[in-house]
Parts: structure tokens; C-alpha cells; sequence
């Protein structure tokens, strides 16, 4: 039996850290156990401009815990007036590693996200040219789609015809919920990756809705009957490079969450190691999780991996805080439903 196991210290590839108070009371549970992360940009005013993620960069720095070694990977949010000569410019100065595509209304401060997917086509061709990574949150926004169908839907009639017209372009399918994605996924050259978070390899859509409403296993793209959840286990821990993991751990205070309409996601940053090592013990794929969470990731994105390592241990039941305080009130930590017994060391 297993009760130890050293692996290269994992990166992050889809992680929200919001800006300010919450800022610095979530970043450390990141750092301690990550080296790098792909910063979403979706900020209540969001980071498109090279100048604002310069700015966002600094203030996460800033924000950093005492010792902490962590570099944030900046992306750009794409709007339908999005640059593409200051994207460029950002791409060559090395500032930042993605552009992000948020379709307008599917998310969280995805209001100035793309309507019309024809008027980001230049950005786009300029992106394939000098090997900028698109990260896409793949679902349609139209009101006559039922919500469990908007991934499927979003592949069809969006991100095919995208990669379509955009031949070369390096697209990342982030928090894929589906087997239809994992599918899709499977079936395309290596210029395709797909993030897979922590939570969405947990639950399915009976945990947010069976014998009362969890309100914190809420997130977007909502979690998907269980046959899409243990396709997403499979893809996770198969070993194959297209597959890393994305936390998008995306925290929202208890007030946000828990209201007649309240916000989407769920904040696994301070257990999803212990999560993850547990999940691909259970699925006799441990040798696996280090491909997952620490080599896949960077060969997509071109990067070296990180020459340090993490060991986590096998043994009593895993403590984690139940949520963070912060000074807008108190941030739940995403609850499994079990004990977890790998901790990092
Ligand atoms: O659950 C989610 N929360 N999904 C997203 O796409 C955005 C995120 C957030 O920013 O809260
Ligand atoms: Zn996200």
C-alpha cells in the first residue's frame, strides 16, 4: 500500500484570485502548495488591457504571504475590442501567457465577454501566428438551452467552427463537465487541451440539488448527471497530456453564495491536493497525478516544469480549514462529503 508519494510541485492552470481583501485571504492557500497559476481575469473590471494586468500582476505580489515563491501567469480577457497589437505586445514581453474568452452573460463578471464570435476572429488569427493559448469557458449563453446542455452545444456550434477557421490556434477547453468534451477532446491534434477542476471529478448534479440545495456546489459549468462525472475521472487520470488540472477555484463569501440568486463557484485552493491524490488512489491511477497536476500542464503551455517537489503523506484524516475568514465575512472551502487521508508534507 502506498503511503507516500513525492511528485514535482503541481501548477494551477485556471485559478480566480479576485483582487483586494480577498485577495490576500485566499492567495496563500494557493501558494503553499503551487508554484505557478494561470490568473483569471474576470475582475469586476476586467483585465484587458497589458497595462491592467501589469497592474493586476504588481498587486498580487504585493499580496504574496511572507517567503512565498509563486509566479501568477497573467491572462487577457477577450472583448469584441480587444487589441491585437497590445495583445501581441503583452504575448512578446512575456507578461502574459493566455487570452481568455468568456462568451458575454455565461459567468461570473462575463459581461463584457464576446457576443458575436465573428468580431474576435482577428485577434484570434493574430493569437494562432505567434502561439498565444486561447482559454475558453465553453458554454452558449442563449435562454432556450437548457443549462446542462450548454457545453455540448457551445462545441458544436462555437468552438469547432473557432478552431475551424483558426487553424493553429493553441485552444485550452477549460473546466470541461461533460463526456462530450472529453470526446471531443479525445478525438483532436495536440494544439487542443482540456483543464479538469478538482470539484467536477467529486460531484455530480445530485450533490447541488438532491435533498436540499448546496448552494457551495454551485459553480459554472454547472456539475453534470454522474456518467459525465466518471468520464471526466477517467480523462483526469488516464495519464494522457491533453488532461491537467484547472482548479478554478473561485471564491465568493457565504453572503454571496447563499442567496435567493447566489453566485457561481466553489473554493477548493486549501484541499484540492488531497482531494486529487485521493481520488486517483481510488481509481489505482496514483502514478498518474503527477502527470495531471504538474507535467501536462506546462508541455501545453510550453513552459519548463518546476524543479522542485512536494510530498504528500498517507495517514489520519487530512485537516483543513472548514472556510477562510476575510474581511467581507467568511469564504467556505469546498467539503467532498468525506475524509480525505493525504496530506501535503
Ligand atoms: O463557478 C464559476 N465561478 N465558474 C466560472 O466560470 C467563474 C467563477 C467565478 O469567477 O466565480
Ligand atoms: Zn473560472
Amino acid at each position: 500500500m502506498t503511503s507516500s508519494i513525492t511528485i514535482r510541485r503541481p501548477d494551477d492552470w485556471h485559478l480566480h484570485l479576485r483582487d483586494g481583501d480577498m485577495l490576500r485571504a485566499v492567495l496563500p492557500a494557493t501558494t503553499q502548495h503551487f508554484a505557478r497559476a494561470i490568473i483569471m481575469p474576470n475582475l469586476v473590471s476586467p483585465v484587458v488591457t497589458s497595462a491592467q494586468a501589469v497592474a493586476y500582476r504588481d498587486r498580487i505580489l504585493a499580496a504574496l504571504p511572507e517567503g512565498a515563491t509563486f509566479e501568477p501567469l497573467m491572462t487577457l480577457y477577450l472583448t469584441e475590442a480587444s487589441d491585437p497589437n497590445d495583445i501581441a505586445a503583452a504575448h512578446a514581453s512575456g507578461l502574459i501567457k493566455a487570452v481568455k474568452l468568456y462568451p458575454a452573460g455565461a459567468t461570473t463578471n462575463s459581461a463584457s465577454g464576446v457576443s458575436h464570435f465573428d468580431r474576435v476572429a482577428p485577434v484570434l488569427e493574430r493569437m494562432a501566428e505567434i502561439g498565444l493559448p486561447l482559454c475558453v469557458h465553453g458554454e452558449v449563453t442563449d435562454h432556450d438551452i437548457d443549462i446542462f446542455d450548454r457545453e455540448a452545444v457551445f462545441i458544436d456550434r462555437v468552438l469547432d467552427p473557432i478552431r475551424r477557421a483558426t487553424p493553429g490556434l493553441r485552444v485550452i477547453m477549460e473546466h470541461i463537465t461533460t463526456k462530450n468534451a472529453v470526446d471531443y477532446a479525445r478525438a483532436q491534434d495536440d494544439t487542443l487541451g482540456a483543464t479538469i477542476t478538482t470539484h467536477h471529478l467529486v460531484i455530480n448534479r445530485n450533490h447541488i440539488l438532491a435533498g436540499g440545495i448546496k448552494p457551495h456546489y454551485y459553480c459554472l459549468p454547472v456539475a453534470k448527471r454522474e456518467e459525465h462525472r466518471l468520464a471526466l475521472r477517467d480523462a483526469a487520470t488516464s495519464g494522457e497530456a491533453r488532461f491537467f488540472l484547472g482548479t478554478d477555484s473561485a471564491p465568493h463569501t457565504d453572503a454571496n453564495k447563499l442567496l435567493p440568486c447566489g453566485c457561481a463557484g466553489c473554493f477548493t485552493a486549501p484541499n484540492t491536493l488531497s482531494i486529487l491524490a485521493q481520488a486517483f488512489e481510488d481509481d489505482g491511477k496514483l502514478e498518474n497525478l503527477e502527470g495531471f497536476t504538474s507535467l501536462h500542464g506546462p508541455a501545453f503551455y510550453g513552459l519548463p516544469v518546476n524543479t522542485d517537489t512536494i510530498t504528500m503523506i498517507k495517514g489520519a484524516p487530512t485537516t483543513y480549514p472548514s472556510h477562510i475568514d476575510t474581511p467581507d465575512g467568511p469564504v467556505t472551502v469546498f467539503d467532498p462529503g468525506y475524509d480525505l487521508n493525504w496530506s501535503v508534507t
